[in-house]
């Protein structure tokens, strides 16, 4: 299936007209006195910013009561950003309910799996399933987008803001009826919601759909299909909303391009934005990103970068958030290293970013956030940071040409599954420690190591047989029609690999019988009848010389086709089988039975790799150290080299005319562009 998305995408013009890339910030003048508003745009003018997010926490401003507007100052700041030259996607403003309305209806504010009601005071507390909350948004967004949708300033609309980010799961009354006529949209008859439920299970069955309630707070172990509805019912109620609001904003105006910002980042779990972004919703794919130090934070970045790009369907999309520095919501919120700023940035324009926008323009001075980082900071013009962003500016200045450019497609694919993330990772299993995110994060930081390319692509990214090998980590949910999927990528010269709880239950969670992983089990030619998962702090030692913790598998090899790469030489199953592949006509699918880590499996993978002879395109000196990513368009690919590393590191071999940064050599941290033509 292909993404259905148009990518309306809002270039900013240069002054010959020509495509640029996008560059700015959130705004939120309404927490300053208007004399501020010049010097905004001033600043603004000489950073290259042309692109901002306006009004997205506005709504008590601009609707003081249920019955008054005031749209004067919006008037004012969006004509006074207009006559500078600067494009707003401006908010619905409905991502945080004003207190009159939570005090006229406290029955839209979200509640608990234990049945506490969030209290206002913070933001986004509203149930998304509420009709009362629906009406009021609506009323909201029918206003803006009459009175907005033929300034000359507009770009885009940018519907709420992050959906799901404190609210995805509201287990209230509204949300327990709205969960019910899904569940009748999906099952039709209760017979079929008691065989998908396994409710023969601890006497669940139903004999009423009013029985039927959200996986509130209860006496054990909610029934696991249930929860796994649940979530999947969450991410559609919000994706709902995310419909209603971009309705109207298309029957009002419909030659403005809508979007609304993802979260795509590791500890955002609850919004399926694959299918958000397969179903048409957004015309151009918008993210926000923020670095969560680590000791893989930068390979995290890239691949939440590279499966934005993914979602977007390889089309360019929006980094609408990310920080200048320091945040304010982790324990302790360390200040971006000199040179991070550009870096960051950049490695996201790599991954097909078109536009790099912060969270936010001006450091608040009051409120929750009044520590977090932004392009002005309280110290204001004079300072470090806020010459860091004039630079950047320039430099995506004179990354214009790339705009509209699209990734050039890898050989290598990692498949990223919201089903299999939520499914794996749900209680009562054989551990509560599986970590989908970190398996996929720890294959992308081998190939990483290794100096391979790779795409990270969902379900809905069209066709697997694009590419020479896919690796589908922890892909625990197969439906039969997905493993005909992958029998026929395999039988058809693909190189399928995949790893422990693969394959193992289907869409309803029932076990595939007859041993695992019964969807895939002819597939790979193996066979386990129990699983051994690895207490924390356990390891077994594996013959190749790296060792496995989390999983382990008694692996039975159904077929002579079946070669072993790697044996187990300690634990429960020392001299039994650990990694295996086998052949399939001109393809092959392999099977990693435990968690190898990032290390482990860069020692691993060239013997995956070896069959489709897929090697790094990097001289060897280089690998491991420089990120590579492409783009291109009808005329020219455009190179990008992040070096990851703390060295200089020399590429001497490439050619190209530089965009931005230094060749041959390219500096410790930073990113250089060669525009190589393509005839
Ligand atoms: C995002 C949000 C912004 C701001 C930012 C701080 O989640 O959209 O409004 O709160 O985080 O990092």
């Amino acid at each position: 299936m292909t993404s259905p998305l148009t990518s309306r995408f809002p270039y900013p013009a240069g002054s010959d007209g020509s495509r640029r890339l996008g560059y700015g910030a959130d705004y939120n003048p309404e927490q300053w006195p208007r004399e501020v508003w010049e010097e905004d745009v001033l600043l603004m003018r000489e950073a290259g910013v042309n692109t901002v997010s306006l009004a997205i926490f506005s709504w008590a401003r601009l609707q003081p009561d249920a019955d008054s507007w005031d749209f004067g100052w919006l008037d004012e700041i969006m004509d006074l950003l207009h006559a500078g030259g600067i494009g707003v996607d401006l908010a619905t403003a409905t991502a945080s309910p004003p207190p009159w309305l939570t005090a006229a209806h406290p029955e839209i504010l979200p509640v608990t799996a234990s049945g506490e009601t969030l209290s206002p005071g913070a933001r986004q507390h509203w149930r998304p399933t509420s009709p009362v909350f629906r009406t009021h948004a609506l009323r909201l967004v029918r206003e803006l987008a009459t009175r907005y949708g033929n300034h000359p300033a507009l770009v885009a609309w940018h519907v709420n803001n992050e959906l799901g980010c404190h609210n995805v799961y509201d287990f209230s009354d509204d949300a327990a009826r709205a969960f019910r006529g899904w569940l009748r949209t999906r099952y039709t008859t209760l017979d079929a919601l008691n065989h998908a439920w396994g409710t023969a299970f601890w006497s669940q069955r139903y004999s009423d759909w009013e029985q039927i309630l959200p996986p509130r707070l209860a006496a054990s172990h909610p029934n696991p299909t249930q929860q796994l509805d649940f979530k999947r019912f969450s991410s559609d109620a919000l994706k709902d909303h995310l419909r209603a609001e971009r309705e109207l904003l298309r029957e009002l105006t419909p030659q403005t391009p809508v979007t609304t910002n993802f979260m795509v980042m590791p500890g955002t779990k609850g919004m399926d934005y694959a299918d958000w972004a397969d179903s048409g919703l957004v015309d151009f794919v918008a993210n926000d990103h923020y670095v969560v130090p680590g000791p893989q934070d930068r390979d995290e970045l890239s691949f939440s970068a590279n499966l934005t790009s993914g979602i977007a369907g390889h089309r360019p999309w929006f980094l609408m958030e990310h920080s200048t520095s320091a945040v304010n919501w982790q324990p302790v919120n360390t200040p971006k290293r000199a040179g991070e700023l550009a870096g960051d940035s950049l490695t996201h324009v790599a991954h097909g970013a078109d536009a790099v926008c912060f969270f936010q323009w001006r450091q608040s001075a009051a409120g929750a956030e009044k520590y977090h980082s932004a392009m002005v900071p309280h110290a204001g013009r004079d300072s470090d940071l806020f010459r860091a962003v004039v630079e950047l500016g320039a430099t995506l200045d004179a990354l214009a040409p790339i705009a509209g450019s699209v990734r050039e497609q890898a050989r290598v694919a990692i498949l990223f599954d919201w089903d299999s993330r939520w499914a794996s990772e749900q209680d009562s299993h054989p551990t509560s420690l599986l970590d989908y995110h970190q398996e996929a994060l720890d294959w992308y930081s081998a190939l990483l190591a290794l100096g391979i390319r790779c795409d990270v692509v969902t379900r809905h990214a069209g066709d697997l047989s694009a590419y020479d090998v896919v690796i589908a980590p922890v892909l625990h949910v197969v439906p039969a029609a997905l493993a005909k999927d992958l029998t026929r990528y395999a039988e058809g010269g693909g190189h399928l690999v995949t790893t422990y709880f693969s394959g193992v239950v289907d869409e309803n969670d029932h076990i595939w019988l007859g041993g695992y992983p019964g969807a895939v089990r002819d597939l790979l030619g193996i066979r386990i009848e129990e699983f051994g998962p690895l207490p924390d702090g356990e390891s077994v030692a594996l013959d190749d010389g790296t060792s496995g913790t989390l999983w382990s598998d008694r692996i039975t090899r159904t077929g002579p086709d079946v070669e072993v790469l790697a044996r187990y030489s300690t634990g429960l199953y020392a001299d039994l089988p650990a990694v295996t592949r086998r052949t399939t006509g001109s393809g092959s699918a392999s099977y990693v039975s435990t968690r190898l880590g990032a290390e482990g499996l860069t020692a691993l993978l060239p013997k995956l790799l070896a069959p489709a002879e897929v090697v790094s395109e990097l001289p060897a000196s280089a690998r491991g150290l420089v990120e590579t990513v492409v783009r291109r368009d009808d005329t020219h690919r455009y190179l990008f080299l992040i070096n990851r590393s703390e060295a200089p590191v020399g590429l001497p071999e490439l050619s190209g005319d530089v965009l931005t940064g230094s060749a041959p050599t390219v500096a410790p941290g930073s990113v250089t562009v060669l525009r190589q033509p393509l005839h």
